[in-house]
């Protein structure tokens, strides 16, 4: 099988090191990858978005499967460019139609579609400027502190949590005027839930489903979960304290409804589902749904899956994903994501890497890193997620930090405390 994968950073390269294994493989490409994902597959420098670009390369190279990593070509609909284009009529695709998308997508669109398939969730209102005088009304009557978000995609950077009822109220006007462009002229404002927060990963072909895993990142740049939010700082997987009692209910109130709520909505779903969860004293409440793996979480839920992906991912294509294996390596992953100094503040590229294992064998996945040469330079803020197993998490952990002290690079930050709080499970 001939396979396009698209996207660039840690989660395309830990799905490459996974595909590559594959029996069904005969040749993977990438687009545009990193230094990381060029030693497992050939990269071809076409931008995720670039759907021209991407279904001309497809189309000349008899590719048979598109795999999707990010959302935004799949919020701007490539499952449905490619669809429309007759060459492509035996393509196999991973990834949602822009209509699933939109739980992704759309927050509102999310929340109500939650609602409508009593699928537990936090309290909510959409706020437009037509309705702001109730959107106030709303959110005074919700106890602090307050989490306002942009309807639409914001880079990660569309959500608020605010102590202050006033200063909420005063943000909620600056997001309607285009603080964050057109993604915020609508608002959801939602009820804060306490709890723990984990994230479970399912993927389905609309009719069957296969929880592949579960896993917590730590999304703030700093020890102890302090300072600015980041695209995560590290992960574990599985989550100690995601015991069988617990999973049973995020498969039943969560996973199935969601499932079940597209199929009667009528909107046809192949790919994967992303459930951000809170674990609130034992009962699970949805945060949001992503419409792709996250990262670095599949840089360690990846890792777990035994068999060959890409049989999976056929016999999602073929609606037959019931039928498929899927099963977890019990062992724990770790992966602890080294930064440029300065992220997630301005900071420099083109330092270069030393030190680096082979990514064949170990857990170590490129993230942002280009290849200049015969040297491997760091390209963005996150920079590798280097990682382990283990058969406890202390020594996947363990194993992790082992790895990340043997990279080097001008610059090189990371947390010290990933999976720290979870040792107490
Ligand atoms: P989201 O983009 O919806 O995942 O929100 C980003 C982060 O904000 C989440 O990972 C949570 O840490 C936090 N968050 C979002 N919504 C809520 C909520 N209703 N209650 C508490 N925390 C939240
Ligand atoms: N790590 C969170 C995300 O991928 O959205």
């Amino acid at each position: 099988m001939r396979v396009l994968l698209v996207g660039g950073g840690g989660r395309e390269h830990a799905l490459a090191w996974k595909i590559s294994q594959s029996e069904r493989l005969t040749k993977l490409y990438v687009a545009p990858g990193n230094a990381g994902t060029g030693e497992v597959a050939e990269n071809v420098n076409i931008r995720a978005t670039d759907f021209e670009g991407l279904a001309r390369f497809a189309a000349a190279g008899a590719i048979d499967m598109l795999v999707v990593g990010p959302e935004e070509p799949l919020v701007n609909g490539i499952r449905d460019y490619f669809e429309a284009d007759g060459r492509f009529a035996s393509l196999m695709i991973v990834g949602p139609g822009r209509a699933g998308a939109r739980l992704e997508g759309s927050k509102d669109f999310a929340k109500g579609f939650m609602t409508r398939h009593g699928i537990p969730t936090a309290a909510y209102l959409a706020v437009t400027r037509e309705n702001l005088a109730e959107g106030i009304a709303f959110l005074r009557r919700q106890r602090p502190p307050h989490v306002l978000k942009a309807d639409g995609l914001a880079a990660g950077k569309g959500v608020l949590i605010v102590e202050d009822p006033d200063e909420a109220a005063r943000e909620l006007v600056l997001m309607l005027d285009g603080k964050f462009g057109e993604a915020g002229r609508r608002v959801v404002i939602e009820e804060f839930l306490r709890g723990i927060e984990l994230s479970v990963f399912a993927l389905t072909d609309g009719e069957g489903y296969k929880i592949l895993g579960s896993a917590k990142d730590y999304k703030r740049a700093g020890e102890g979960d302090t300072g600015l939010n980041t695209g995560g700082m590290g992960a574990v997987s599985p989550v100690p304290f995601a015991d069988e009692a617990f999973n049973r209910k995020v498969e039943e109130r969560v996973v199935r409804p969601t499932v079940e709520g597209l199929r009667t909505e009528g909107i046809a779903y192949k790919g994967f589902i992303f459930f951000g969860l809170m674990n609130e004293g034992g009962e699970p409440r949805v945060i949001e749904y992503n419409v792709r793996l996250g990262d670095p979480e599949t840089e360690v839920v990846v890792p777990r899956l035994k068999g060959d992906v890409l049989s999976l991912f056929e016999a999602m294509a073929a609606g037959d994903l019931s039928l498929a294996a899927c099963e977890e390596d019990p062992r724990f992953c770790a992966t602890v994501m080294l930064v440029a100094g300065g992220y997630p503040g301005p900071y420099g590229r083109g330092a270069e890497i030393t030190g680096l294992p082979d990514t064949r064998g170990e857990l170590v996945f490129h993230a942002g890193t280009a290849r200049e040469g015969d040297r491997v330079v760091t390209s963005g803020g996150r920079v590798i997620a280097a990682g382990a197993r283990g058969d406890t998490l202390e020594e996947a952990l363990r194993g992790a930090y082992e790895v990340a002290g043997k990279i080097r690079f001008e610059g090189k930050n990371y947390r010290a405390d990933i999976g720290n709080d979870l040792k107490r499970f």
